[in-house]
C-alpha cells in the first residue's frame, strides 16, 4: 500500500514533468487538487506513532475517522431500543419526552422481554390511594441539627462546575429553583452559576476542600463559614467516595485551572491542583463524626451528611458503632452504586471497584436499623436513577430520597455521545468550549429539568397509588419482584432480606 502510494504519487509528478503542453496543464490541475492528499499520505509515511497510518498512507486514515463516530453509528444505526449502555434508548427517550412535556405513553404494550430473568414488578393492589404532592417530600436534619431542609424525594447528584459548563450549571439551578428541589455542587465549589438562579444548593465538601481550603490544600474553617451562611446552600455533604471511582483522587490540570475556576476553589491559577484519595480534615470514624459535628456547627446548624460507594462492610459497621457510641448523628448518608456516572475515571475503577447500589443499600440500611440509628438519619440513594421504578425500587430497599446526575444531563440534552472526558461535548454540557456551549440554551433547558423532575415525581405518585400506598414509608422490600431464572420469582425482601 506504500509502494502504491509513492508510485501514482511519483507519476504524476514525472507526467507533469514530461507531458506535452495541454496534458501538462491538466496534470498541473491534478497536482494542485491532490497535493493536500499528498503531503498528507507523506506525513503518514514519515511518522512513527501509528502503524496502520505509515503501512496505509490516507486509507489507515479512515480507521480513526470510523472510530471517532462509533457510537453514533451504533446509536443510530445498530442499537435496539433496549441494549444500549450505559442508557438504552428507551430509557433515554423517556427522560426526553418528560423533560420536553410531550407524549409520556408508549403504544401497543411492553417490548420488555417478562419471562427472561432480571425482570422486575411492582405488586399493585385493588384498593388504590391518594397521595399528595406533599406526601413525597421528606425533612432532612436529625434532632443536633438547627435547620433541617424539607426537601424533594429526588434532588440533582453531584457535578461540579468544571466538569459541566456555565449554561449546564445555571440550566440545573434554575431547574431546581422552578421545581422546587435541590441542586448537589459537587466537588468543585459554589460557583456565581450555582447562585444566580438561586436554587437550593448541597455544597459537596471533597479531599481539595475547594471553596473551604487553606493554601496548602487543607480544611479552613473561616472560609467554609463564610461559604455555606450563602442563603441558598441548605445541607452540606462531605463526599468520602463516588460510585465511579471509589478510592481514587483527582486532578485539575494546569491548563483547565482558569483565573475563574481558580477563584471558585481558591486555588493558584495555572498550576495543576490535586483532589487527594483521602480526606486530610480527618483519618477515622471518629474524625469524621466530629468533622460533621464542626460544620454543622460552623453552619450554624445546616443537615451536614456525607457520600460513599460502599466498600468494605465492616467499615460501615464501625462508623455506625461510633455514631451510637459517640452520639453524634450525621443528617443524612448518601449511597452511591459503584455503576455510577462520572466525567472522566480509570476503566477498572468505574467496572471493578466498589458496591452496586441494591447490594449497598439493603446492608446499609440494615445495618442502620441494627444499630438503632436509621430514625435520626436519612438514607439517600444514587445509581442510574432515571424513572419512577427506579425510584420506587431503591424507596422498597431502604431510601427515604434518591439523587439523579445522568438522568439530568438527558434532561439538558445529552445523546449519550460519551466523550464527557474529551472536553469536547456535542451538546454543550460537558464542556468549556464557548462555542459549543452557546448552543444549549439556559431557557428553555431550565424549564425541560424542572419538567423532567416534576413529571417523574407525578410518575412515582401514580405507582404508589396503584399499590395502595400512602407515602414513601409505606413502601417495603416486598412491594417489588424479580424472575432470577426461567421460572422462578423472588420478591426483594427474600433476594435482600431485612
Ligand atoms: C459529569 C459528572 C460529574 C460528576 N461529578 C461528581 C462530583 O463532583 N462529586 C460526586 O460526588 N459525584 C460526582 N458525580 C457522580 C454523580 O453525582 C452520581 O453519584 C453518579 O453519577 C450516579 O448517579 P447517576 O447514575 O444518576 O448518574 C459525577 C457524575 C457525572 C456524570
Ligand atoms: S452528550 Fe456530552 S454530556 Fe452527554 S455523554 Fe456526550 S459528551 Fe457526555
Amino acid at each position: 500500500m506504500r509502494n502504491l502510494f509513492i508510485g501514482i504519487s511519483t507519476i504524476l509528478v514525472i507526467g507533469l514533468g514530461s507531458a506535452g503542453h495541454f496534458v501538462h496543464q491538466a496534470f498541473w490541475w491534478i497536482l494542485v487538487g491532490f497535493s493536500p492528499l499528498i503531503i498528507m499520505g507523506f506525513f503518514d509515511i514519515l511518522q512513527t506513532k501509528h502503524t496502520i497510518r505509515k503501512n496505509y498512507p490516507l486509507l489507515g486514515r479512515l480507521r480513526y475517522f470510523f472510530e471517532s463516530i462509533r457510537p453514533e453509528i451504533s446509536q443510530y444505526f445498530i442499537e435496539s431500543d433496549l441494549n444500549g449502555r450505559p442508557f438504552n434508548r428507551r430509557d433515554r427517550s423517556v427522560v426526553y419526552q418528560r423533560a420536553k412535556g410531550v407524549r409520556q405513553t408508549v403504544p401497543f404494550g411492553t417490548q420488555l422481554h417478562t419471562d427472561e430473568p432480571g425482570y422486575e414488578w411492582v405488586t399493585h393492589s385493588l384498593y388504590t390511594s391518594h397521595i399528595e404532592e406533599d406526601d413525597l417530600r421528606i425533612t432532612i436534619g436529625s434532632s443536633q441539627c438547627k435547620q433541617p431542609y424539607n426537601s424533594s424525594i429526588m434532588n440533582v447528584s453531584a457535578m461540579s462546575f468544571g466538569s459541566l459548563s456555565m449554561n449546564a450549571v445555571l440550566s440545573l439551578n434554575g431547574g431546581a429553583k422552578r421545581g422546587n428541589f435541590a441542586h448537589n455542587t459537587g466537588e468543585g465549589g459554589i460557583s456565581d452559576y450555582h447562585k444566580q438562579p438561586e436554587g437550593d444548593l448541597i455544597w459537596q465538601i471533597g479531599t481539595g476542600y475547594f471553596g473551604c481550603r487553606n493554601e496548602d490544600g487543607t480544611f479552613s474553617p473561616d472560609l467554609f463559614q463564610k461559604n455555606a451562611a450563602t442563603p441558598t446552600v441548605k445541607m452540606i455533604e462531605i463526599k468520602l467516595s463516588q460510585g465511579a471511582k471509589p478510592g481514587h483522587g483527582g486532578i485539575l490540570p494546569a491548563k483547565k485551572n482558569t483565573p475563574e475556576i481558580a477563584k471558585i476553589r481558591h486555588v493558584k491559577a495555572g498550576t495543576a491542583v490535586l483532589s487527594p484519595p483521602r480526606h486530610s480534615a480527618f483519618n477515622d470514624s471518629k474524625g469524621l463524626l466530629n468533622f460533621v459535628n464542626q460544620l454543622r456547627e460552623l453552619s450554624a446548624g445546616k443537615p451536614v451528611g456525607f457520600k460513599l460507594c460502599l466498600g468494605r462492610k465492616e467499615e460501615f459497621e464501625e462508623i455506625c458503632e461510633t455514631i451510637k457510641s459517640t452520639g453524634i448523628y450525621p443528617d443524612f448518608i448518601t449511597i452511591d452504586g459503584s455503576e455510577g456516572g462520572t466525567g472522566a475515571a480509570p476503566l477498572e475503577f468505574s467496572d471493578r471497584i466498589g458496591t452496586p447500589l441494591y447490594d449497598a443499600l439493603a446492608f446499609v440500611y440494615n445495618t442502620m436499623v441494627n444499630y438503632g440509628i436509621k430514625d435520626e438519619i436519612k438514607l439517600i440513594a444514587s445509581g442510574r436513577v432515571m424513572t419512577g421504578f427506579d425510584i420506587v425500587k431503591l424507596l422498597a430497599l431502604g431510601a427515604d430520597g434518591v439523587n439523579s446526575a445522568r438522568a439530568m444531563m438527558f434532561a439538558l440534552g445529552c445523546i449519550q455521545a460519551l466523550e464527557c472526558d474529551s472536553g469536547h461535548c456535542p451538546t454543550g454540557i460537558a464542556t468549556q468550549e464557548k462555542s459549543l456551549m452557546k448552543g444549549l440554551d439556559v431557557t428553555d433547558k431550565t424549564v425541560r429539568v424542572a419538567n423532567f423532575h416534576k413529571n417523574t415525581i407525578f410518575a412515582v405518585k401514580e405507582i404508589l397509588e396503584a399499590t395502595g400506598k400512602h407515602g414513601t414509608d409505606d413502601v417495603r422490600r416486598d412491594l417489588i419482584y424479580r424472575r432470577v431464572e426461567e421460572n422462578k420469582v423472588m420478591r426483594f425482601d427474600e433476594i435482600y432480606p431485612y
